[in-house]
């Protein structure tokens, strides 16, 4: 459990009755990030993501993650990581992928994804990985400085054309 100083939140292990909360959230964050990278993502596409079967998969599975954040017992942000095998040629090549974080817009600046971010930081100690990796867009400084903040660096970049 974690509590910050303005809203008093907690962070706990998701369940499928977050799921409409979880959904809405997630194609919030989808449908921005294909407003702000239309060459890559479509709008509408991203609206029509099939987020319950995505996520039924998701709370079966024995290597997916997903925690969420409450205010007052009301949805406040979701954090979901998945075990991943990355190329062997990386030292640490078992890995905790961090994936669909959202925080609520009346929620942000108080350090919520990072408290989300360390509960899936203990699932990575208590299974012995010692890597999370994810994938921000450029554009995208709040979640930049949420990383930051964590000690998270950004040992590369992906460039894209379309030809
Ligand atoms: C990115 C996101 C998850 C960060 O969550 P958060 O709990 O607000 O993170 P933090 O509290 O650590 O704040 C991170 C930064 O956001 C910015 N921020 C602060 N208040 C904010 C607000 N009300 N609205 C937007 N951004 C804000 C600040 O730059 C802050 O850094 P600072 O603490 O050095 O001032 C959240 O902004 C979000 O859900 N965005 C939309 C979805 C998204 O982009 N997800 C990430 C995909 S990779």
């Amino acid at each position: 459990m974690n509590e910050s100083a303005k809203n008093s939140f907690q962070t706990r292990k998701a369940k499928p009755s977050d799921l409409a909360a979880i959904k809405s959230g997630l194609i919030d964050s989808w449908t921005e990030h294909a407003r702000r990278e239309p060459t890559l993502l479509d709008e509408e596409q991203m609206r029509n993501v099939g987020v319950e079967s995505y996520y039924k998969d998701a709370f079966e599975s024995d290597k997916t993650f997903v925690f969420v954040a409450e205010v007052d017992g009301k949805f406040a942000g979701v954090q979901r990581a998945d075990i991943q095998e990355i190329p062997h040629f990386y030292k640490d090549n078992k890995i905790l992928y961090l994936d669909d974080a959202y925080v609520s817009p009346e929620f942000r600046g108080q350090g919520i994804i990072g408290a989300l971010i360390k509960e899936v930081e203990k699932v990575a100690k208590e299974r012995g990985i010692k890597r999370i990796q994810t994938r921000v867009y450029t554009y995208n400084k709040p979640m930049q400085r949420a990383l930051e903040k964590l000690g998270y660096h950004m040992p590369h970049s992906s460039w894209d054309k379309l030809v």
